[in-house]
């Protein structure tokens, strides 16, 4: 099972340039992650914070009892070997063919014989689709092909955690579909802990189990992906349907006046940049059909039905929805328990019920595994609630 990373009040600065205050989260091990967030709200910096590529001005970042922000240079050293990174460019060397590439990590990190390398790189070339392309230069090759490049390399050291930054950048829709498949079933395959920055808001609603989103140099939200998909909190809102109207400016934030004055044009009919309202729960990517289920959506039923009572109506309508009959009766839940709460404006209730800006939503409770005992048959998707959508080939096969 992929490492559990531990986030706590973490804190960035470049001089007098606040990029983001207080980050609180935990990536619950083997789960999938997306944080979110328009350009330039520092989600490169918040990754290579993680990895102590950048320090931050305070705050930890735990993993496996190793805080990375105050650590000696060989614990991080060490840590790091836990982390596979895919860069937003795919960071290849430009001179050196993609084996060398993807070998590099073996050869810098281990004493592991030319045999032993060559077995490792072909298995993660055959993984992200590139078997035939190992002789094949960085700049021979497309973007696609590229970012999966980066993913093999990723993938050498065998890491708890894989981190990847705009994996979608600079790809197609089609390109990005099949990325986006490689990742759940590299999850599926490997039972990593994986964290993806994006603002690509279809990867956002299809892709992870847990969605965070950053603005105006703050955590938002993190939490459940029901949570956010179902959630009224408007930059949240704005953001995943893409629209003009709402906090987020075309610079960053914008004020009262102009948002009034956006409404006011919506209001009488001028198109407001989005195609479709797609709030709501949509079914989330599974692995290909062949492939292990993945262990993390086990365990995060486990874990987000413990704190069910503490997530807005609308969430915990998605989430019951998603669970199989069996399932249902197995935690004592029924759909429609909560009748009407989908169209509930406001979370009804109280106490631990996320607010505006909250940043801490389910975070002492999102890495708390319950034991369960559960061992029994795997979740079937049911229809129209989850179920495998989307066809799409073996891992290995076609694709960018
Ligand atoms: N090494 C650095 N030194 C100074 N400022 C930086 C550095 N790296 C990033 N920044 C600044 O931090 C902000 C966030 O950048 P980034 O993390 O790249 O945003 P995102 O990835 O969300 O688009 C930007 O304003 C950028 O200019
Ligand atoms: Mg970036």
């Amino acid at each position: 099972m992929g490492a559990e990373v531990v986030i706590e009040g973490l804190t960035k600065s470049f001089g007098k340039q606040a990029i983001w205050r207080d980050v609180t989260l935990t990536l619950p091990p083997g789960e999938v992650s997306v944080m979110l967030g328009p350009s330039g709200t520092g989600k490169s910096v918040f990754l290579k914070s993680m990895i102590g590529l950048l320090k931050p001005d305070r705050g930890k970042c735990v993993v496996n009892g190793v805080d990375i922000v105050q650590c000696s240079e060989h614990k991080l050293y060490e840590t790091r070997k836990l982390f596979g990174v895919l860069f937003q460019d795919g960071a290849l060397f430009g001179s050196m063919n993609l084996y060398d590439n993807v070998a590099f990590p073996l050869r810098e990190h281990t004493k592991k014989s030319e045999t032993e390398i060559r077995k490792i790189v072909l298995e993660k070339l055959e993984m992200t689709g590139l078997k035939g392309a190992e002789t094949k230069l960085p700049g021979e090759i497309s973007g696609g092909m590229r970012k999966r490049a980066g993913l093999a390399r990723a993938l050498v050291l065998d890491p708890e955690i894989i981190l990847c930054d705009e994996p979608d950048s600079g790809l197609d829709p089609v390109r990005t579909a099949y990325l986006s498949q490689l990742l759940i079933d590299l999850n599926a395959q490997i039972d990593a802990t994986i964290l993806i920055v994006t603002h690509n808001i279809n990867v956002a609603r299809t892709v992870p189990d847990n969605i965070g989103m950053l603005f105006r140099k703050e955590l938002v939200m993190f939490g459940p992906r029901e949570v956010l998909l179902t959630s009224d909190e408007p930059v949240v809102e704005q953001f995943l349907n893409g629209r003009r109207i709402g906090p987020i400016g075309m610079s960053e934030e914008k004020d009262s006046a102009q948002m009034a004055m956006e409404q006011e044009m919506a209001d009488a009919g001028h198109h407001d940049g989005s195609t479709e309202d797609v709030r709501g729960v949509v079914p989330q990517l599974q692995p290909t059909p062949g492939l292990p289920e993945r262990q993390g959506v086990r365990r995060r039923k486990d874990r987000v039905m413990k704190i069910l009572h503490t997530l807005p109506p609308a969430a915990q309508e998605g989430i019951i929805e998603s669970l199989t009959p069996e399932e249902q009766r197995r935690y004592g839940v029924q759909p429609h328990a909560y009748a009407g709460a989908q169209h509930a404006t406001r979370p009804v209730a109280s106490g631990s019920t996320p607010s505006r800006h909250s940043g801490e939503l389910p975070t002492e409770n999102i890495a708390q595994l319950p034991d369960s005992g559960w061992n029994g048959p795997a979740p079937r998707p049911q229809p129209g609630t989850g179920g495998p959508r989307h066809q799409s080939p073996r891992p290995g096969q076609g694709g960018a």
